[in-house]
């Protein structure tokens, strides 16, 4: 279920694409944050390839259809900015499937004005690990906002390529 007003993982392909790449891991035993889960798909994709998972949205509609969504699969959905819900927390693992687009907000789902430049600075001190999804024919967006992790899958949709860029 995917309630109105929240991203919808196949409409924009990008969070089924994504999700495909997270089938193809293995997370056994690690524990996964997804920033920004919107209806909770990466969130239970990650559950089931075996991590433990924390999945968190600033938006509280997107959290509570990822709760709906996610009854019984254990995951622990908090609402919160950024890294608030966490505070003070380590993972191995964190999965972002960010607003593609900077400046001024207008939909959280899409536009953020600083949520990479933030992720940025902060996903070190929270996770060993990132994971995140972005168009590459905007990597440029991505570089600015400054972060420069290496792309290690290209993944062909109908609307924009995907890439997935991976940082320890
Ligand atoms: C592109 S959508 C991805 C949703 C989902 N992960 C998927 O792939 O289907 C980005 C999500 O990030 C959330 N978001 C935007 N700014 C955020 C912030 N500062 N902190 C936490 N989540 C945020 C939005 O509400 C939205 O649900």
């Amino acid at each position: 279920m995917v309630d109105r007003g929240v991203f919808d993982p196949v409409e924009h392909l990008s969070g089924m694409a994504f999700a495909s790449h997270l089938l193809d891991l293995d997370f056994s035993g690690q524990r996964v944050l997804e920033l920004g889960t919107g209806c909770g798909l990466l969130a239970f994709v990650a559950s089931r390839r075996g991590g433990h998972v924390v999945a968190t949205d600033v938006d509280p509609r997107a959290a509570e259809c990822a709760i709906g969504n996610l009854v019984g699969t254990g995951i622990d959905v908090r609402i919160g900015d950024l890294f608030d819900p966490v505070n003070g927390e380590m993972f191995d693992t964190l999965i972002v499937n960010p607003p593609y687009e900077v400046g001024r907000a207008r939909r959280p789902t899409l536009r953020s004005p600083d949520v990479l430049e933030r992720l940025s600075i902060e996903w070190s001190s929270v996770a060993k690990e990132l994971l995140i999804a972005f168009p590459t024919d905007s990597i440029d967006i991505l570089r600015d906002c400054g972060i420069d992790a290496p792309l290690v899958n290209r993944i062909g949709t109908q609307a924009r390529e995907l890439g997935v860029f991976r940082q320890r």
